[in-house]
């Protein structure tokens, strides 16, 4: 690849994590008033369904990636209680130091490091679990990003992602769905955050993302064996489950 090439992304990836850096104050409130709480459902489900397919009590690690405000970590550290599921240690990566401010005083069971879903500032083999919630849709070099998720997964290791991930709309609740995702968030969430362009981007990257076959086929092409799919709230949110083979 030519260094022009090589430069575009990474200015559009700086671009992303600037905007991120932006918007971390306001990150949470806009999140929990857009997805009128629901999230903590696909969120929770998430954790129960990787839990359940690695079927394991005793756990070295489980490391969020582009863990923002650590949310998930908290999810994660419920839903292993409730599972009877022993973690040793929580960690979670972002390369938006805004993002992990806030995190860091959110969550104080974990580890934050500061690092991209690329360039995984872990070893090989050292975390049981690789989790991603609303995040893969902002690595440019997604290809990378599922190569070092298995590279620094153990055997066996889950990979699981959460997303917005493109849908072919076409019947009256998706037209509904569609407007409210591109006249009506923007505003609600440019309102909050006061950053309008952060708003729109969100419906914006979904539009030029992959669909969840798309993402599941690149899973497999990355050494995974896709475990789980499903789509919930009127294929709004995509959770993804896939075993390191
Ligand atoms: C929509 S937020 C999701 C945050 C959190 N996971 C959640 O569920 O609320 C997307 C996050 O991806 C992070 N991000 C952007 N580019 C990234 C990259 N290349 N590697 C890892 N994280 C990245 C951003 O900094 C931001 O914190």
């Amino acid at each position: 690849m030519g260094i022009e090439k090589l430069t575009d992304k990474q200015e559009k990836q700086d671009k992303i994590v600037h905007m991120f850096d932006d918007i971390a104050s306001t990150y949470d409130l806009a999140n929990r008033v857009l997805s009128m709480g629901i999230d903590i459902q696909w969120r929770k489900k998430g954790c129960d369904k990787a839990f359940e397919i690695l079927d394991q009590k005793e756990l070295t690690q489980i490391t969020d990636v582009a863990t923002g405000t650590g949310d998930l970590l908290i999810y994660w550290k419920e839903q292993a209680q409730k599972n009877g599921v022993a973690v040793d240690k929580y960690v979670g990566i972002d390369p938006s130091v805004g993002m992990l401010e806030v995190a860091k005083k959110k969550v104080d069971f974990a580890e934050f490091i500061e690092g991209k879903a690329q360039e995984l500032p872990i070893a090989d083999e050292s975390t049981d679990v690789i989790s991603i919630s609303y995040g893969i849709r902002n690595v440019v070099d997604r290809v990378e990003a599922l190569e070092e998720f298995y590279r620094v997964l153990k055997p066996n290791g889950i990979v699981m992602i959460l997303e917005f991930t493109k849908q072919e709309r076409s019947g009256m609740i998706d037209k509904v769905v569609d407007f409210g995702m591109k006249k009506v968030l923007p505003k609600i969430g440019g309102f909050i955050s006061k950053n309008y362009e952060a708003y729109k981007y969100l419906p914006e990257s979904i539009e030029e993302f992959l669909t969840t076959e798309m993402l599941a086929q690149e899973l497999e092409e990355a050494g995974f064996e896709m475990k789980y799919t499903k789509s919930f709230s009127m294929g709004i949110s995509t959770l993804l489950v896939a075993q390191k083979k």
